[in-house]
């Protein structure tokens, strides 16, 4: 393995038929890296593995772990249980999936000398900051299992990262949205609200819910930060490369500019051509009115810059992604 950070490197990328994941993935592949695809399958489709990956059915920990004795320079770990809803009914399947795994992982990596980890975290280890924008200063104050989860494996990492001389980054995704060609978001239970509002416009859903009008937010909204996905994905080499033996590093990934639920409806209608009727409906459980992150710390430390930052922009990739996949 070099040190030089042009280098191709052999990585495993887990989790890589998931939606961040085979995006990553395909990212990675055109800068030249190897990449082996690890995914159990549990929410990802094995015909998202891009072509010129190797691809192996199964566990991060258990298949992920053995496979690292063939010798990796870098996991990139995407592997994980992310619905909000469902952590706080099923903890046990978020401790167990989420925390339990990723341990087994670090443990693994350390056996074999696997020098490089970039971690999938989310802006839900932040719960719900007064403050905005959030920045990585912001205290940690989950309020979801899910989130309680993602910050119990940042934590893990950072001791790793100190006792074993692992270097690490955590990336903390806002509102990831958008798609790459054929590789976009296709979840079974479709929780996002730009996949939602979607398919409203192909025909699959009469209307679209909006979780609450009565925020404190400009038109009573909730705002979030939307991230394109190949932005996103950018993002995850700039940290392998960039990252330093012995430390974690922790980075937030947003755009920094916050967009209302009827701002994404809105730009939908415009990129669709398609009336999308809304209804105002209750909120939603745990919803914090407005999510926007600040990513200067991305920027000057990996020189991260997010070149699709356009709401129709990244809305127009989505709908490009459903109208192939209705065409397949
Ligand atoms: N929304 C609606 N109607 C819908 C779906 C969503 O009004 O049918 C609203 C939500 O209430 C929220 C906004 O649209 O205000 C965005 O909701 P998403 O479900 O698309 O995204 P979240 O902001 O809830 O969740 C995202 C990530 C999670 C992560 C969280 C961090 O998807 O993985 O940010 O707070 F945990």
């Amino acid at each position: 393995m070099s040190d030089t950070p042009s280098s191709p490197l052999k990585l495993m990328v887990t989790g890589g038929a998931g939606y961040i994941g085979s995006v990553c993935t395909a990212r990675l592949l055109e800068a030249g890296h190897e990449v082996t695809v690890v995914d159990d399958l549990s929410t990802g489709h094995a015909d998202a593995v891009p072509d010129g990956a190797r691809f192996v059915a199964g566990d991060a920990a258990e298949v992920g772990g053995s496979l690292l004795a063939e010798g990796f320079d870098g996991v990139v770990h995407f592997a994980a249980k992310s619905l909000v809803g469902e952590s706080m009914q099923d903890p046990s399947k978020y401790w167990h999936g989420n925390v339990a795994t990723s341990l087994r992982l670090l443990d693994a990596m350390r056996e074999h000398g696997t020098p490089r980890l970039v971690f999938s975290s989310t802006a839900a280890t932040y719960g719900e900051p007064a403050v905005t924008p959030i920045a990585e200063s912001t205290p940690a104050e989950p309020t979801n299992t899910y989130g309680a989860t993602k910050l119990a494996i940042d934590q893990a990492i950072t001791s790793y990262a100190r006792a074993h001389g692992l270097a690490a980054v955590s990336l903390r995704y806002f509102n990831v949205a958008g798609a790459y060609g054929g590789f976009g978001e296709r979840h079974t239970t479709e929780t996002h609200l730009i996949p939602i509002v979607l398919q409203v416009a192909s025909g699959e859903r009469h209307r679209v819910q909006i979780y609450g009008d009565d925020y404190p937010t400009g038109d009573g909204t909730a705002v979030r930060d939307y991230i394109h996905v190949v932005d996103l994905a950018d993002a995850h080499e700039l940290a392998l490369t960039g990252a330093t033996a012995g430390e974690h590093e922790i980075y937030n990934l947003g755009n920094g500019t916050g967009f209302s639920v009827r701002q994404v409806i809105d730009s939908c209608r415009e990129v669709t051509g398609h009336p999308i009727p809304a209804v105002v409906a209750q909120r939603r459980d745990g919803d914090p009115a407005v999510l926007v992150a600040a990513s200067d710390r991305a920027r000057e430390m990996l020189g991260w810059q997010p070149r699709r930052t356009g709401l129709n922009e990244i809305v127009a990739d989505a709908w490009s992604f459903v109208q192939r996949r209705i065409q397949q």
